[in-house]
This record gives C-alpha cells, structure tokens and sequence, in this order.
C-alpha cells in the first residue's frame, strides 16, 4: 500500500490516498465498511473508508489526529508503504433503501464513512434506484467542514438538496447556524418515506436520532455507524463487544431499533 497523495488537511484532519502496492489489484468494498490500518513499528488502528466504491484504483482515508497510531499515519509521506487489514464489519443497507428518499445528516468528520454512501447513490449508475436525496451538513465554523469540494458535484445530482448549517453565526455566512437536530424539522422532509443516516459525535447522534423518531421516521429506518474501540476487527479479542454484538462483525452500521435493544455503552 502506498501513500499516493494527501488531498485536504487543516490542523486535525488529514485525508490520505492509498493505492495497492501491487497496481493489478483492486480495492474492492461497499459504504460502511471500515479496515485496519497499520504503520510498520507503531501499531494498528480502524478507519472507514472514504471515497467511492466505484473508485477501484485508490481509496481515501480522512484521519484525525488523537494519538499514537493516528499521529504516525499523519507523518507519512507520500510514497511510504502501510499495511492494511479489510475490507472489513458490514455496509448500510443499499438495497432496504431502494425506492426511498434518503436523509443524511453528519456533523464534521462524521460526514467521512458517509461519503462513499453518498457517492454510491449518486452515481449515474445507481441514481434513479432512490428518491430524493438531502443532505443536512453540519460543522463548528465554515473552516471545519469536510470535503467541500464534494459538494458542489453532489448538488448538481437530480432531486438532491445540501443544507450546511454551522454552531454560531459567521460574518458573510448565508447558510443555517444552529445544531442538526434543531434544524432538520425547518427542512421539507416526507418523513413517511425516508431512510436517515447520520453519523457525526455521539451526543450529536443521539439528539438527531431522537428528532427524527420524533418528526416520524421509524427506528428501522434510522441508521448509523459506532466507532467501539478495536482491536482484532474480526469478532475473536471481544474488545469491541456491547452486549452479545461485536461492532466489528454485527456493525459498525446499526439501526435505531437494535441500538435500542442494546445497553447504552457506546
Ligand atoms: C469502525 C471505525 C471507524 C473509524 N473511522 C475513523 C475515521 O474514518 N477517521 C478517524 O479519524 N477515526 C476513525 N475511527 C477512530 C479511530 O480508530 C481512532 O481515532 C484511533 O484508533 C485512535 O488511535 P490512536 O492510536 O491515534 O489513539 P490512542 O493513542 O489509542 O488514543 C488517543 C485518544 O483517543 C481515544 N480513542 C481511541 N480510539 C477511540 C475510538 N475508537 N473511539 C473513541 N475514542 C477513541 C482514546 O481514548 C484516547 O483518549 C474509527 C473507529 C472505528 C471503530
Ligand atoms: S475488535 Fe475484536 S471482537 Fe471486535
């Protein structure tokens, strides 16, 4: 695996571009999925994929930097090799989702395993599989949302709406400013025939969450990803275990319905 290009970064966030070292080989995973990342000497640690999963040459990885592993990923250069373990956990629910409007709501790096999500359903390929498309974006300020570049190509996708929405009011801002939770009932949602996903800090998810069961959306309808603590990836260590669900085998995707049915530890 090389590092091939590094195409966003500010302070904490990197976004890297792998390829496989051998160029025949084709990195082959669906939206959801997560693997290992290893630095030679260093240590391991799971990431989500990030960038299409129509992209068969290269994959992206955004990575935030909290510690050990993720410091080390950050000083990589380009043309330094990694090892990687994946793809790995299950994917949301594509086909459940077909003939549905779809509502994504992420709030700042949340938005990263999202986009491979939002770039299946747009493409030209898969468009016309599902209804209309909004996207509810969320960030601290203007300077802390994630792949901006992306958003001007996802909007020009028929019948699909980008709402961005930051903390506190900014000067020359013309968008919302309020949380996600307090601003997806202002947008024109069916919510009898939508399936929500949304990903973003844990108490961002659960006030969402709440909202949307609230304005109507059925706990099996409303889907997100749990970054558990890991360490083998693969069901076997019990590191990631809430309840008798592994995160790494069982998820990380999960519905409202069964989070409900299992204890609050995550
Ligand atoms: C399925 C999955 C997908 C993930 N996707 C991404 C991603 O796309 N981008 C990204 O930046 N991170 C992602 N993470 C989180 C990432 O795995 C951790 O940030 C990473 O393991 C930290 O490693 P470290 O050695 O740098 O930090 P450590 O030195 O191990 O820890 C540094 C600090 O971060 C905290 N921490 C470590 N791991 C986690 C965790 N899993 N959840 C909450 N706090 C943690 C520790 O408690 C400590 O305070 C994902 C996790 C999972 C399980
Ligand atoms: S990380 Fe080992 S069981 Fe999930």
């Amino acid at each position: 695996m090389n590092v091939i290009q590094e195409t966003s970064s500010d302070i904490d966030i990197k976004t890297f571009r792998l390829k496989l070292a051998d160029g025949n080989e084709k990195m082959e995973f669906m939206p959801g999925q997560f693997f290992e990342f290893s630095v030679p000497g260093v240590g391991e640690a799971p990431f989500g994929f990030a960038s299409s999963p129509l992209d068969k040459d290269f994959f992206e990885v955004s990575i935030k930097r909290v510690g050990v592993v993720t410091e080390a990923i950050h000083n990589l250069k380009s043309g330094d090799t990694v090892w990687i373990r994946g793809p790995l956990g299950n994917t949301f629910p594509l086909g459940l989702m077909e003939n549905s409007n779809i509502l994504i709501i992420a709030g700042g790096l949340g938005l990263a395993p999202l986009r491979p999500l939002i770039a299946y359903i747009l493409h030209r390929e898969n468009r016309d599989k599902y209804k209309k498309v909004q996207m509810l974006l969320a960030a601290r300020s203007t300077g802390d949302f994630i792949y901006k570049r992306d958003f001007g190509e996802w909007s020009k996708s028929k019948d699909t709406e980008i709402v961005l929405t930051i903390d506190r009011p900014e000067q020359g801002w013309d968008g919302k400013v309020g949380f996600p939770h307090n601003i997806v009932g202002e947008m024109d949602i069916d919510f009898n025939n939508t399936y929500a996903v949304t990903c973003g800090p844990p108490i961002m998810i659960k006030f969402v969450s709440a909202k949307l069961v609230e304005l109507g959306i059925p706990k099996n309808k409303i889907y997100t990803t749990l970054e558990m603590r890991m360490t083998c990836g693969v069901g076997k260590c019990g590191k990631c275990n809430i309840g008798h669900k592994y995160v790494c085998v069982d998820g990380p995707v999960f519905c409202m319905e069964e989070l409900a049915e299992m204890p609050q530890e995550y």
